[in-house]
């Protein structure tokens, strides 16, 4: 049995100024949480170093703390207020803001955080590549999955970068199934010469090749076929 009072975890009114003392304007919803209850939350329940997961961000107060408790830590949030609050909030913890627990933990600020916008779903429910799928999205998961690195720019045409020596290409024409020889996502002779060239090893993911397997491997080249070596993970 255990209660928490509000002299020692806050309330949700103390949540609220301590957003209008990061922001100006209003909270982006009514009910966040304070600093002081998180941190009793984490306090019982995490050690420095684990991760702790906020799938509903809100005010981005979990992240917060857990980001001055020297926890890591991922936030997930689908509103506007991920990039107008969230984000500018660590941005402001990092700089040592000296809101919410700030005095009591003596929070001096720094560390980092990476944000990433979630990109269109490129499975469905049954595991199946949406048919729908864009060059964009279906570029930045090849090269996750190959490459476990974020695909920062989007790529101009069928090069999507260098990792480790080896370079990645996918031909894709926005159409999936399309395995007209000249439409684009098939690997010939004519598109094998037309890829922008890269000294080293490759991996080229299309819809089909129309050069065997042994010139292939003399080329030094890994055939990877649209969509089933398209791997969720
Ligand atoms: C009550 S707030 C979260 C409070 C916050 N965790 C805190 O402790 O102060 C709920 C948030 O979840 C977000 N949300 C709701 N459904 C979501 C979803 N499917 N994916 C991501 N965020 C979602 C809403 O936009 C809203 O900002």
């Amino acid at each position: 049995m255990t209660l928490w009072l509000a002299s020692e975890v806050g309330t949700t009114e103390v949540a609220k100024k301590e957003i209008l003392g990061l922001f100006e304007h209003e909270s982006p919803f009514a009910t966040p949480k304070p600093e002081r209850l998180i941190r009793q939350i984490l306090q019982i329940a995490t050690n420095p170093g684990d991760l702790v997961l906020d799938s509903f961000l809100g005010s981005g107060t979990t992240a917060a703390v857990a980001h001055k408790m020297g926890r890591r830590y991922i936030g997930v949030e689908m509103g506007d207020h991920a990039e107008t609050h969230c984000g500018p909030r660590l941005c402001k913890v990092i700089e040592g803001e000296q809101g919410g627990i700030s005095e009591a933990i003596g929070w001096e600020g720094g560390g980092g955080f990476r944000f990433y916008r979630l990109g269109a779903p490129v499975f469905d429910t049954d595991g199946r590549i949406n048919p729908a799928i864009r060059f964009a999205h279906l570029a930045a998961h090849v090269w996750f999955s190959e490459t476990h690195t974020a695909l920062h720019k989007k790529p101009r045409g069928p090069l999507l970068g260098r990792h480790n020596g080896v370079a990645y290409y996918l031909l894709y024409n926005g159409i999936l199934g399309d395995k007209r020889p000249d439409g684009g996502n098939v690997l010939t002779n004519k598109v094998l010469n037309d890829l922008p060239p890269h000294d080293g090893p490759k991996v080229i993911y299309g819809e089909a090749s129309r050069i065997g397997a042994p010139r292939l491997k003399d080329l030094g080249i890994v055939f990877k076929q649209t969509p089933y070596d398209v791997k969720a993970r």
